[in-house]
């Protein structure tokens, strides 16, 4: 096990969000998380590396325990070091070029000197085939390039955990295989990955489990092929109908 977590609950003014959300995330797994909008799925993702504090909760990470409700500025630094988050828009600056926004990271999240930096980021845009657009700024790079910088960005020092946030949902359609094709080459490296999706091809065959989370809660948690052919839930069936008529 690389992470877990046990009994995390979150409120909202109120209203409660996550409900007790159990999980555990194996070492080299890509686990998928689906739902309906609005379930608390970019609230889990941002709970597990602090982007957003839990109001209770337990979290195990590699030898780490944690206590979510408080936890130590050293454990929040240690977490957020050791993950990485891409999200749905991107985020890159807007006013550093390509190779800049994957080296700036290394240099002020983690301490690189820049030469190194510079290094590891011309690399990581060759290994992508987007070497020759290093020094473009992101108004001058498609989505789907932007996107998969983004990628590089979180993953280029190799964290222990990527958490995507549906990130390819932004895309026009015709660029979205792009994006999945590098997440599809991450995972084969074994980079363990938690992925909001609800794009079906990668879920069916690059996850290792999907989750089905709803109500607070993760529903119903298989293979793939358990959870979208043979579901056990009322609720699980329902939402995959809908999706299937969506998509
Ligand atoms: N910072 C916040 N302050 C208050 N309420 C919030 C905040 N962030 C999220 N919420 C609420 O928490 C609930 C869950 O939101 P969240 O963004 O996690 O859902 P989601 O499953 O990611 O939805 P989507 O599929 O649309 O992205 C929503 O009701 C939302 O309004
Ligand atoms: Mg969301």
């Amino acid at each position: 096990m690389l992470l877990e977590v046990k009994d995390l609950q979150k409120q909202f003014n109120g209203h409660q969000v996550l409900d007790g959300v159990d999980l555990q995330i194996h070492q080299g797994e890509v686990l998928v998380i689906i739902g309906p909008s609005g379930s608390g799925k970019t609230t889990l993702l941002r709970n597990l590396n602090f982007l957003e504090h839990a109001d209770s909760g337990t979290m195990h990470f590699a030898d780490q325990t944690i206590d979510l409700g408080k936890p130590s500025k050293q454990q929040v630094q240690w977490v957020r070091r050791h993950t990485a988050m891409v999200f749905q828009n991107y985020n890159l600056f807007k006013n550093k070029t390509a190779q800049q926004n994957i080296a700036e990271g290394l240099i002020y999240g983690h301490g690189v000197d820049a030469k190194t930096a510079n290094q590891k980021a011309a690399q990581a845009l060759k290994n992508l085939g987007l070497y020759d657009r290093r020094h473009y700024f992101p108004t001058q790079l498609s989505g789907g390039q932007q996107q998969r910088i983004g990628i590089a960005r979180a993953t280029v020092l190799k964290p222990e955990v990527v958490l995507f946030d549906e990130p390819t949902s932004a895309l026009d359609p015709e660029l979205v295989g792009t994006v999945l094709k590098d997440m599809q080459r991450l995972a084969e490296n074994g980079q363990t990955m938690v992925v909001v999706t609800h794009q079906m091809w990668f879920a069916r065959n690059v996850a290792s489990r999907v989750a089905f989370f709803a109500d607070g809660q993760i529903q119903e948690i298989g293979k793939p092929a358990d959870i979208f052919d043979h579901p056990q839930k009322q609720r699980t069936k329902q939402f995959l109908n809908a999706l299937a008529d969506n998509y």
